[in-house]
Parts: structure tokens; sequence; C-alpha cells
């Protein structure tokens, strides 16, 4: 039989919901209404004190474990708990939505339940894990990756991150070196609300994204070496010039996504420039390459017709080209079976829902490693997110977070996991 949540007439408390993600925002605060918490750092910490102080509140039973990824649990029942969750660092230049909304509302499900009188017949955690967004430490959902056993515990440790800093001095630093060992403990399934990020749901004008699953993730950082020299004097025919090279490596990546269509996407965001001054034809730059698609073998050449342009340029310009790979994620499918409890419950709710698969990088993709995964997408304004203005209208949040209830509530009823 089709899974059904055991009281469906319950609904979440929208207004508590949102002055829980209120209050975190209010954490680190940036211009123009978004967040920077970068993971591990001292704001990474005051909202990680924050959340945690909520999970006690609710009599949760909560763990940290050895890189700092903390979960959240409300023991009823029996066997293995059924997780949600998802992360609350944020880029430097964050919104209020990414990662948050899925662990608040998390919360705001047990204390739901909680208060209705119904008892699970599972376990109920809820998760935030350290670093998702990969913007201070690669590669992204660096805890997640852990908690599955994806990552060893000495290589995470070992991460240095964009400022020179390690992931075990940070963790050590900020108090969340915690004694729970990684690989954590396998839920019976794990379910994600997460803003969409893109957008799809609002041109469609569709309020619930059934996600299908995680396109693949290529990330690398490209060090360059030229010669550097006066930028008066030296003839064009004469340089070595990285700031030239990366631009043109920048171009091309634009130029293959363009190329390719469909679903991949090609971003360089960060160039360093050394020494990066007006009349100094550089020495050196430094510059990351974000490829991104649904489709592994789409993926794969697309890397391959990348490292080829990085060898002519290189040639053609006369300098060294070293690159290191951040991140290399394959394409994830989620559960078929939750994502059609997603669509159903979405639809019996009133709701208009859409199949889709997720832009963005997800802890839900490293958890579906370990058990039946799906996630739950809600419209963002204008598609607009990584962003300080990243923004999701209240009632799309709430509709969101009573789908992720009923979601929850049936997975706590199913048997045979
Ligand atoms: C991480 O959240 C990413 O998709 O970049
Ligand atoms: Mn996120
Ligand atoms: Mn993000």
């Amino acid at each position: 039989m089709a899974l059904q949540s055991p009281i469906p007439a319950l609904r979440i408390d929208a207004d508590r919901l949102m002055g829980r993600l209120m209050d975190l925002a209010s954490i680190s605060p940036i211009e123009g209404g978004g967040n920077s918490r970068l993971a591990l750092t001292d704001d990474d910490a005051a909202g990680r004190d924050l959340v945690v102080g909520w999970m006690k509140d609710l009599n949760l039973d909560v763990i940290v474990d050895v890189v700092g990824n903390v979960v959240g649990t409300w023991n009823v029942g029996h066997g293995s708990p059924v997780m949600t969750g998802s992360h609350i660092d944020t880029v430097r230049t964050g919104g209020k939505y990414d990662g948050n909304l899925g662990v608040l509302a998390g919360l705001e499900v047990i204390q739901a339940v909680q208060e209705s009188g119904h008892i699970p017949s599972r376990p109920i955690s809820v998760a935030f894990f350290t670093n998702e967004e990969g913007a201070r430490f690669a590669p992204d959902m660096f805890g997640s990756l852990v908690y599955v056993g994806g990552l060893s515990v000495e290589e995470a440790l070992d991460t240095v991150g964009i400022d020179g800093a390690r992931v075990a001095d940070e963790l050590e630093r900020i108090g969340y070196n915690g004694a729970t060992p990684c690989p954590g403990v396998s839920p019976s399934s794990f379910v994600e609300l997460h803003i969409e990020q893109g957008p799809v749901l609002e041109q469609i004008g569709v309020s619930i994204g059934a996600v299908t699953g995680v396109q693949g993730i290529s990330w690398q950082e490209l060090t360059i070496e030229g010669q550097s020299n006066h930028a008066g004097t030296t003839p064009m025919s004469m340089r070595c010039d990285p700031a030239y090279v990366a631009s043109s490596i920048a171009v091309f990546v634009r130029n293959l996504a363009n190329r390719y269509g469909g679903n991949q996407v090609g971003t360089v965001g960060k160039i360093d420039l050394f020494p990066n001054l007006i009349n100094v034809v550089p020495a050196k730059a430094v510059m990351t390459v974000d490829v991104r698609n649904t489709d592994e073998s789409l993926l794969a050449q697309a890397e391959s017709e990348i490292a080829t342009f990085i060898a002519q340029i290189a040639e053609a310009e006369g300098v060294r080209i070293s690159s290191r790979t951040l991140a290399r994620f394959e394409p994830v499918e989620f559960d078929s079976e939750l994502i059609d409890l997603v669509e159903s419950l979405a639809k019996q709710h009133g709701h208009s829902v859409h199949r889709m698969p997720s832009g963005a990088g997800h802890d839900a993709q490293m958890l579906a490693r370990v058990c039946p995964t799906s996630m739950i997408f809600v419209p963002s304004v204008n598609g607009i997110s990584h962003n300080p203005a990243e923004h999701t209208s209240a009632q799309d949040i709430a509709n969101g977070a009573n789908i992720l209830l009923h979601t929850i509530l049936a997975l706590a009823e199913k048997k045979d996991f």
C-alpha cells in the first residue's frame, strides 16, 4: 500500500518556524539582508549554539560527531530513525534560507508532532552537517560525506581552507570537536526540505518540487604560473600572462556550457592574481572551475575538453598550469518510492507539484548512499540564491514544511526498511 501520513490534518506552526529562521538570520547579518557564516568560524559557532539550544528545548538527544556534524534525535518508537536536516553554514554572501530552512523546518516538524500527542513508530532525527557549502573547506557536502563514510575522518580533519585554517583546529577552537564516531548511524530514510535556488518552480507557477536527484559536480582549482613583467615595456609577443590565460579559460568554460546546452552549467567563481597590480603582468593566477551536469558522461566529456584546452593554451602562452580536484561527485538519483511520496502528499494537500533534478549540491545526495532519500523544494523568488537577496515567501515555506511533516510522519510508520 502506498505510504500515508497517520495524521493528515496536522499542520506546523508557520509563525514559529519563521521566527526561528529570522532569529538564526540575526546572527552574522550582512548588507542586503543575508548572512555570512562560513563553516567553523565564530559566526558559524554562534549559529550552532542557537540551534543546539533549540534542540535541547525540544528534549532531543544531541550528539556532536568528530567532524562537528550535530544530530538531535527525538527518541521515540523503535528501529533506526527517520532523518531530516541540512546545513546552517553559508557562503560568504549567503541568504537566510539556504540550508537553514531544512534544519529549522525539521525542528518545527518535531515540535508540531510532540504537541499533537502523536507518537511516531520510529525516532526522528534532525541533523545539521558541517561545511555543506564547501566555500571555506573543499569539498562541498563535507560533513555529510564523512557521515556516510565517503571521506575518511583523518583526511577531513586535515583539510586546509581558503584562509589556511585546518578543520581539526577550527573544530576544537569553536568547541564542536565531538566524540561520536563517523560514519554515523544510518537512518531508515532521509528527507531534506530546501529552497530551489533556481528559477524553475517560480517560472512554471508550481509550489512544490519533488526532487528526483542531484546533478554531478566537478570542482577544480588551477594554478597558472607565467612571467611577471612590466606592463608598458613587454611586447605582446613576449608575454606569458596568467591573467590572459585565466580569462581565456573562463570564456572557454562559458562557451562550452552554452554549446552543450541542456543541464550543463559552468562557472569560474574565483580568480586571484598575483601581485594584482595595474601595471604588472601577473606572475600567477589561481582560479576555480565548477562544472555540473545531470549526465555523468557529458560531465566527464566537459572535464576532458577543458583539460585539452588548458594544455593547449598553456603551450601557446608559455605558462605552467597545475590542477587540483576540489570536489567530484557523480549525479545521484533519489529513491522512487520517496519521490512518489513527496509528489502524492503535495497533491493531497492541494499543491501543484513538479518533478525536477537539483542544480545545487545537497547533504541529501550523500545520505542517498546509505538510505532511501528524497528532497522537497520550494520556490526561490527570481531564482536567486548564494546572494543576500535570496527569498522565499512565508506561504511557500509553510507549504514545504507541511509536506516535510507528513513525509516524515509517513516514513516513521514504514516497516520494511
Ligand atoms: C553547494 O551548496 C553547491 O551546490 O555549490
Ligand atoms: Mn544548501
Ligand atoms: Mn548553498
